[in-house]
């Protein structure tokens, strides 16, 4: 079976965006592929300097991915941080990385862009962590022999730039590595958030799925709608409540809130109430075993350290071939 690797950045508060976009299509590749799933905790480094929150951002991330069904039987699933042979890696692929690649990377570009827009140094604010992200990034996808890497469309580059540095490794001291190739899977439509932008942390404008209920329930009334009364028909294809709804309802009852829109007499508090009762049925399960699993940390900690040696086992024979064709081996 072929590996696909994925890698998971520690965030808390994981909203429906992240379970409808991320989440749930990631998990299906294990029909297809031997998954590789973790937690990419250093490369959480170069910008959350909260030691506490970033903690509980990495058990947050870790529990809604074991309590949406990732199987640890069939899939690997760990800790970037528990992987010794990452760091070394990275060094090594370092070597072999030309700084003009990652001069151009998107990440680092748009520091700079920023930084000429404030009248700053082009520097300013720039850490080597986020300079270096992509060879740390690289170094998660060549260590398992990673055949694909499924990601958003955001995280081509890294890809790509880890297939350059993998190249170049090849051609300097022979075939090594193995040259992994990025999926986009068929764009999930996104999901918009409660203000009809993207759903995004950084935007407020989540519907949270592990919050607490009555704060789930604020955020689902504050759900932007426009102001047409009740018996006025609307149009449920613009409606970003609309859209947030159908992923809840039974189908049947998706299509007769769509007649109500086009015919008039749908109340948008009401629909609010519903969809927020709905969301609460549809994630009952998950909800309950998220808390008990941020209650017992330490059962989290043995999936991802049981995950952890897993890993290791597969990334250790790649890193010996390495240190072999560049000549550090005894
Ligand atoms: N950079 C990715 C992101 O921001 C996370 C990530 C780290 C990753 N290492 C990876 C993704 C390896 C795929 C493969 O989402």
């Amino acid at each position: 079976m072929k590996i696909s690797l994925t890698g998971i950045k520690p965030t808390g508060n994981i909203h429906i965006g992240n379970y409808f976009g991320a989440i749930k299509p990631a998990l299906t590749l294990t029909e297809q592929y031997f998954c590789v799933y973790f937690v990419a905790d250093l490369h959480a480094l170069n910008s959350n300097f909260s030691p506490k929150q970033l903690q509980e951002q990495i058990y947050e991330v870790a529990a809604a991915w074991i309590v949406f069904g990732l199987d640890t039987e069939k899939a690997i699933f760990f800790r970037q941080s528990d992987i010794p042979e990452i760091p070394e890696l990275t060094t090594i692929l370092s070597a072999v990385t030309p700084k003009g690649l990652m001069n151009r990377a998107h990440a680092y570009k748009a520091m700079l862009d920023k930084n000429a827009e404030a009248g700053n140094d082009p520097d300013f604010g720039v850490n080597m962590g986020l300079y270096t992200y992509p060879i740390l990034m690289a170094a998660d996808i060549l260590l398992y022999n990673s055949d694909v890497v499924p990601v958003g469309q955001d995280q081509n580059q890294h890809v790509e730039i880890a297939r350059d540095i993998a190249e170049n490794l090849n051609r300097i001291y022979g075939k090594t590595l193995k040259i992994p190739e990025g999926i986009n899977s068929e764009t999930t439509k996104v999901i918009p958030g409660i203000d009809g932008r993207k759903m995004s942390k950084s935007y407020n404008n989540t519907l949270p799925i592990f919050a607490p209920e009555k704060d789930l329930r604020k955020q689902v009334m504050r759900i932007v709608t426009d102001s047409t009364p009740p018996e006025d028909p609307k149009d449920p294809d613009t409606c970003n409540l609309f859209q947030i709804y159908q992923h809840f309802g039974a189908p049947e009852r998706v299509e007769e809130v769509r007649q109500l829109y086009l015919q008039g007499g749908l109340a948008y508090g009401a629909l609010k109430q519903e969809l927020f009762e709905n969301m609460i049925e549809t994630f009952k399960p998950a909800r309950e075993r998220f808390n008990y699993l941020m209650e017992n940390k330490h059962e989290i900690d043995q999936i991802l350290t049981s995950g952890a040696e897993k890993a290791r086992e597969l990334g250790r024979p790649v890193l010996a071939r390495v240190r072999k064709a560049v000549g550090i081996d005894r």
